[in-house]
Parts: structure tokens; C-alpha cells; sequence
């Protein structure tokens, strides 16, 4: 390597090394439980305001004085227009390799942050646009619109009325209905305490949902060629129904976009059939998606299940070369080799038993009921094994999904909240770990492992072991994230035991979490006196669950753990004992 070459190579690092720094940093986390009834205070409004503000809102159009209606810009957009850069989106992309335009994207970062924090503070939007025209030749009109909307969030949040609501509906009186969502993926939620309801599954995928899936499967493909040099050829996904209510079906339009289809609707606008994108358009050969859905998803989405089946079966009649239609290659071959049915050799829809719900793999790992972890895998087949397709009614099809799941190479969950991460909740590896795990048995090798963030701009996949890191970081060891828990008390130690409990799920079901995540937990929820002092008094339960967690990850072979921290760990476990059985010493 010549010094230039080294030169160029240092600066690269740099830029990554401080690109993960910067993610970790500006990532939103819950700081807290939600107290019923408590509305956001102002740090929590701002951030909240900022993420919405970079996004564009085709959802809520505001209707200028000229009676024309247009979508409200992002103003990340808007700033970075003002300023001569290109679109956030492509900054976002360009800074991972070039100083220059991460520093492009800090500016408009900057500029955004110090327009929302000055909303924020007048409670009027006049400073923040003058302030918006003056630093980046954002025109007013525009600006006004995006405040415009961030007033009515504000507002709202301030007026929900969660306490009173709640009495009405214990009175059986009248509560006004609303949609279920994600604030920044759906304002319209708000205000809160109001009677949630759900979709309409026959416009599911929404035309956003259609739209903001092409950039997402391009980057979960994109990131599997550049790792393996070839496209996948078969597909695990996993599906649920609340984020697919949640988000208008993202992940719905995401496994058509896969097979290389998009819906059509019909004259009452329902999602009803699909239509081909022709291979030239596509880019890309189709993609055979085996996909796991939950008994939630069954429930409500069952015109969606009979829509995702027809794509695969419109897939697999197209008159295509096997290298540019995986789905009608595998097909056919099940057809020829194993004389197969085309309903036996074309199902990909699988879920629970009829009135079944979950894997049980959260239960076995929680309860610490496995021996070797293939049975995790098993046991997530045995639930899953029921196919679904025309019509709803579900057949036991084990010999099939295990089939399908023996030619997996890479498994995916679309992540679009950044309320519930895959270590708040065991849902995540009890779904997406299970189904890694499953195939890993039935392929002889462990997938590649993604999930995207469509909550952040600019269509982010990462990795499972990526994903869990940044957990890591801005949660279970972020004294933001765990020192708001702890302002709970008992619950608090319960979070925390929760998160560390759920990253164990991810080592038991993929073995995806790095030495460091275990010797830091241990280092600042155990080995820290003080810590340790505070966590027993407010629940002692919860903390020596916690700590027979972390004995459990070595114990199984999957934290190589040093053994002065493990005598540290079962001295603290044995004391908790002790504690919780009253004897004392
Ligand atoms: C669902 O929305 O489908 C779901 C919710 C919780 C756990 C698993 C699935
Ligand atoms: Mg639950």
C-alpha cells in the first residue's frame, strides 16, 4: 500500500467509525414507560417533531389560501434544496463515503435541529421560518406549511385526554374512534385516548407503502449481493399484522416488490389482483419469498394472505428464464422432482392453526425448556406449518414449509416503529430467530440475518448482528434509556431484565450477539456495587432473573465469558437468593 493509498484507507475508517458514532447518537428511543394520562414534555415534543419533519407528508395535505392541495414537504428536503445539495436521501448515501457531504448533512441536520428547537420554544412558527430563510433559502411558503403541521401535532399531543377517555369507557359511554399507528409514520393518530381502530385490508398495500418499498428492497438486495456476489434466491419473511396496519401494509408491498409485482386495484380502489413488473423494468430476477405470518396478520388480513398467494402463482406461470424467476424455477422443479401439486409446490403463505397464535419459541427460551437449539427451530415449524392461500382455510402442510425452508439463504423483518426495537419485546426473536433457526437445521447453514428501519430516512438495512449493537448502545446500556426505566422503580428493573432476556433470545435462536454486549451488561447491572444496590432494592426478582440470565449465556456455550466475572455473577446471584428467600447473614 502506498501512503496515499493508506491515507485514503484512514480516512475512510474515520468517516465510518464516526458515521456509527453519529447513528447511535441521533437514534429516538423511548426514555421511559408512557404513563398513562402524562402528556409529552417539551425535549420529547422536539425530537419527536424533528423525525416527523423529515419525512414528506403526502398523507396530510394542507390546502393553501389558493385552494390547491400538495403534499407537505420534508424540510430536510427543503434545507438541502435551499442550500444547492442534493436530496437528504442521497446525502444520507453519499456520507458514508465522503467527508464533504457528511458534513452537507450535518449542516442541514444542524439546521433542522435549531429551526425545530426554536418552534418549539416561541410557540409560534414566524422566528423558525425567517430562521430557515435566512441560514438555508428555504422559501416561506413552504416552510409555513411543514410548521403548519408540526402545530397541529403539537396541539394535539398537548390535548390528549387519556384519564378521561378511559373513565367514559369504563362508564360505557361514547369514545371517538381513531387509526392505529405510528406517530411519525402516521400523525393522524393523535390526539391519544381514543378508540383505536384498524384498517381496511382490501387497500392494503397503500400507494405509499408501494412507493417507499422499492428503495427498501433495493437496499436489503443490494446489501446481500455485495456480501455474497449474487442475488438470493429464496427468502424467509416475516409478517405481522399490527405493523402492517400500522405502516398501510409496507411489508405486504415489500414481498410483492420481491416477486417483481405490484397490486391492482379495482374500481372501489381494492388490492385485488397483481400486476407484473416485466423483467426489463424490474432490474432484477424475481425473488421467492417464503413467508411467515402471525396469527394476527391471519386474522385480519385474510384477503392479503389470498393476494400474496396469487402473486406467487402469477410469478410462477410467467414463461421466464429460471435465472431471472426463482420463484418458477423452484415450482417447477417440486413439480418435476418431487411430483409435487402446483398448490403444494407453490405455497408460500404459512401461519398458525386456525384460532392459533405465536411460536411458542419466546416461552421455551424464557423458560429455559431447550436442550439443543434446533429444537427452538423445530418448534417454530410445528406452529407455523399451515398453509394458506385461495380460499382461507388452512391445511397442515410440515413436509412443505420445511421444504421451502431448506432453501432459504436469507431471512427479513421490516422494522417500522422506533417504539418497539427487537430487544423490547421477545416477539422479534421468537419470530425472526425462530425462522433463522429453522432454516439453519433444514439448509445446513445460518442465513443471512436483516431487518430494515423504515423509521429512519433513507431506507436502512442493517444486519441482525448490526441491529442488535445498536440496541446494545442506545438502550440496554444507554444511562438515558436505563436510567429513565429505573425512574419507574420495579417496573424499570423489570425493563431492563426484559432487554437483557431478549438479547439472550437472540444468541439462543441465532447466535448473533457479540462477547462485549454480555461483559457490559454485566460490568454495569452486576459488577457495579452501586448499581447492583439499587436494582435489588427496588426488585430483587427481576434483577436475579437477570443475573441468572447472564450465567445461563455462559453456562449454554454462548458468552465466553471471563471466570472472575462469572464468580462475581454467582456470588450476586446467590446473595439475591438469599435475599428473596429471607435468610439472613
Ligand atoms: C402481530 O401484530 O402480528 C404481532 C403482535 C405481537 C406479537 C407477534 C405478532
Ligand atoms: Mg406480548
Amino acid at each position: 500500500m502506498t501512503d496515499t493509498e493508506r491515507n485514503r484507507d484512514r480516512d475512510r475508517r474515520v468517516i465510518e467509525l464516526y458515521e456509527r458514532v453519529l447513528e447511535i447518537e441521533q437514534r429516538l428511543i423511548p426514555t421511559g414507560l408512557h404513563v398513562f394520562g402524562r402528556v409529552s414534555n417539551s425535549n420529547e415534543i422536539e425530537s419527536l417533531l424533528k423525525m416527523v419533519a423529515s419525512f414528506e407528508r403526502s398523507d396530510i395535505v394542507i390546502e393553501p389560501a389558493s385552494g390547491q392541495t400538495a403534499p407537505v414537504k420534508a424540510l430536510t428536503d427543503l434545507i438541502a434544496a435551499g442550500l444547492g445539495l442534493p436530496e437528504y436521501a442521497a446525502l444520507l448515501k453519499e456520507s458514508e463515503s465522503s467527508e464533504e457531504r457528511l458534513r452537507d448533512r450535518e449542516r442541514v441536520e444542524s439546521i433542522l435541529s435549531e429551526a425545530v428547537a426554536i418552534f418549539v420554544l416561541d410557540r409560534s412558527s414566524q422566528r423558525a421560518v425567517d430562521c430557515l430563510a435566512a441560514t438555508a433559502f428555504v422559501p416561506a411558503h413552504e416552510s409555513v406549511k411543514v410548521f403548519e403541521v408540526l402545530a397541529r401535532i403539537r396541539f394535539e399531543l398537548e390535548r390528549s385526554d387519556e384519564l378521561r377517555s378511559l373513565s367514559r369507557a369504563l362508564r360505557g359511554e361514547y369514545i371517538e374512534p381513531g387509526p392505529g399507528a405510528d406517530i411519525i409514520q402516521n400523525p393522524n393518530v393523535l390526539p391519544t385516548g381514543r378508540n383505536t381502530h384498524a384498517v381496511n385490508p382490501y387497500t392494503v398495500p397503500s400507494s405509499t407503502a408501494v412507493r417507499k418499498a422499492g428503495p427498501i428492497v433495493a437496499s436489503l438486495l443490494e446489501r446481500h449481493t455485495a456480501e455474497t456476489g449474487r442475488y438470493p434466491e429464496t427468502m424467509a419473511m416475516v409478517l405481522w399484522g399490527i405493523d402492517n396496519i400500522k405502516t398501510q401494509g409496507e411489508a405486504v408491498a415489500q414481498a410483492l416488490n420481491l416477486m417483481g409485482v405490484r397490486p391492482r386495484r379495482d374500481s372501489l380502489n381494492r388490492a385485488t389482483d397483481v400486476d407484473v413488473i416485466p423483467l426489463a423494468e424490474l432490474g432484477r430476477p424475481r425473488i421467492d419469498v417464503v413467508m411467515t405470518v402471525s396469527g394476527i396478520f391471519r386474522d385480519l388480513f385474510g384477503a392479503t394472505m389470498a393476494l400474496l398467494d396469487k402473486a406467487v402463482r402469477t410469478a410462477a406461470a410467467l414463461d421466464e428464464p429460471d435465472d431471472a424467476n426463482f420463484i418458477r424455477k423452484h415450482v417447477q422443479a417440486r413439480m418435476s422432482e418431487d411430483r409435487l401439486s402446483i398448490d403444494d409446490a407453490a405455497a408460500r403463505v404459512f401461519s398458525n392453526a386456525a384460532g392459533n397464535y405465536g411460536t411458542n419459541v419466546n416461552f421455551m427460551v424464557l423458560d429455559s425448556q431447550w436442550e439443543d437449539a434446533g429444537e427452538l427451530g423445530d418448534l417454530f415449524v410445528t406452529r407455523k406449518c399451515f398453509a394458506y392461500g385461495r380460499g382461507s382455510d388452512a391445511r397442515e402442510a410440515r413436509a412443505l414449509l420445511d421444504r421451502a425452508l431448506a432453501q432459504v439463504e436469507l431471512t427479513y423483518q421490516n422494522i417500522d416503529s422506533t417504539e418497539v426495537g427487537i430487544t423490547d419485546v421477545d416477539h422479534y426473536f421468537e419470530y425472526l430467530g425462530g425462522v433463522s433457526k429453522a432454516v439453519e437445521k433444514r439448509s445446513g447453514s445460518r442465513p443471512r440475518v436483516y431487518l430494515s428501519d423504515s423509521t429512519s430516512p433513507g431506507s436502512k438495512v442493517r444486519t441482525l448482528e448490526e441491529t442488535i449493537r445498536l440496541e446494545t448502545r442506545t438502550k440496554t446500556l444507554n444511562p438515558k434509556w436505563y436510567e429513565g426505566m429505573l425512574s419507574h422503580g420495579f417496573s424499570g428493573v423489570a425493563e431492563i431484565e426484559h432487554h437483557v432476556t431478549n438479547t439472550f433470545g437472540w444468541s439462543a435462536t441465532a447466535d448473533a450477539v457479540d462477547k462485549w454486549v454480555y461483559d457490559e451488561v454485566a460490568r454495569t447491572f452486576v459488577l457495579d456495587e452501586e448499581m447492583l444496590e439499587r436494582l435489588r432494592g427496588m426488585n430483587a426478582h427481576s434483577t436475579r432473573s437477570m443475573i441468572g440470565r447472564l450465567l445461563e449465556a455462559s453456562g449454554r456455550g454462548l458468552w465466553a465469558a471471563d471466570e472472575s466475572m462469572l464468580n462475581k455473577l454467582r456470588e450476586a446471584f446467590a446473595s439475591l437468593e438469599d435475599q428473596l428467600e429471607g435468610v439472613t447473614v
